[in-house]
């Protein structure tokens, strides 16, 4: 299990195309899935664009090869050789050779179990599946497999080539070894690993989430602008992005969704999602990929 070569990432949106960048840059063969092709050729674009400006800012390390930054000369080689490892693919059996794959696709309980049922039939025996989710429980999603002890959330931060932090979630019956391979895999991308118990929005989102949720309270019931509510929290709290610029970065529709599966899961009302977030996914406002959210883009 714990020789990681070949990933497969499910779902090629901000999450899935970040982390497959990540994985092969770090020196995996990747394929990453899409059943949309233009959402693959999108993902396409925006790793290689991603690629690129960490080369040019000199971030790009390959600790793989035990080689650290790169000189200038090197730089198109190194983004040549990371996007040569990466294939796309709209056909889930060719995961079937991945040590490890990681689900970013949408966040509903039923399509993580439908598409984790399938992964668990296609892929080898040894193979990790890994969620991405956010919130919801990775003990449930394992139940749609027949191997719970090799499920395990591995919960990456947006944008992940950038963001420091990966986020590992134990399920109920996810074994020691699946635990040290996934981690082992986090830090071999350069990142620092904190692991938590499997409760709804496991350690950042469930502080995350009642910020940004209260900070539309303070908008909603006319608190403040929302620039100064965001201006507030930046220089007041030294965050880089205010809660309400955050959340449309992050997606309001996102943000909403794991406001629910707190509330549900930890049935608080206190995680009642704040009417005016409700509102603004209801009309589409969910934020930059839509061009407006509580800021407009256009
Ligand atoms: N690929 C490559 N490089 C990138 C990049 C990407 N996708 N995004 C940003 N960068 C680089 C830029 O090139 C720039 O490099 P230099 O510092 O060398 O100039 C650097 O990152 C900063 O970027 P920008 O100058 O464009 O903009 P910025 O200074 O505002 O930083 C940001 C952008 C890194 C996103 C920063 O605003 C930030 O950290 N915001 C908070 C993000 C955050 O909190 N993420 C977690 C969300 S919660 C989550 O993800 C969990 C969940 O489940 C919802």
């Amino acid at each position: 299990m714990g020789n990681i070569k070949k990933m497969g990432v499910v779902g090629s949106g901000q999450m899935g195309s970040g982390i497959a960048q990540l994985a092969a840059v770090h020196g995996l063969d990747v394929w990453l899935l899409d059943t949309d092709p233009d959402a693959l050729s999108r993902a396409t674009k925006s790793i290689s664009n991603s690629i690129h400006r960490l080369i040019s800012k000199g971030h790009l390390t390959k600790a793989s090869n035990n080689l650290s930054l790169y000189s200038f000369c090197c730089f198109p080689a190194v983004g040549a050789e990371a996007l040569r490892r990466l294939r796309c693919t709209s056909n889930l059996e060719d995961l079937s050779a991945a040590d490890v794959v990681i689900e970013a696709i949408v966040e509903s309980e039923d399509v993580k179990k439908k598409l984790f049922n399938e992964l668990d039939l296609i892929t080898k025996r040894s193979a990790i599946l890994a969620s991405n989710t956010s919130s919801i429980s990775i003990t449930r999603i394992a139940s749609a497999t027949t191997r719970p002890s090799q499920v395990i959330g591995m919960h990456f931060m947006n944008p992940p080539p950038i963001m420091k932090l990966v986020e590992i979630v134990r399920g109920a019956d996810t074994s020691d070894e699946t635990f040290n391979v996934t981690k082992a895999l986090a830090e071999r991308f350069g990142k620092t690993v904190i692991c938590s118990q499997d409760y709804s929005g496991f350690i950042v989102n469930r502080i995350l989430m009642p910020m940004i949720n209260e900070a539309f309270f303070a908008l909603y019931t006319g608190v403040a602008t929302k620039e100064d509510i965001d201006t507030g929290m930046k220089l007041g709290t030294n965050h880089p992005m205010g809660p309400l610029e955050l959340a449309d970065f992050i997606g309001l529709d996102i943000c909403l969704s794991i406001m629910r599966v707190l509330h549900a899961g930890l049935g608080d009302g206190k995680y009642a999602p704040c009417p005016l977030l409700i509102q603004y996914v209801d009309a589409g406002r969910v934020g930059r990929k839509r061009g407006i959210g509580v800021y407009n883009y256009a």
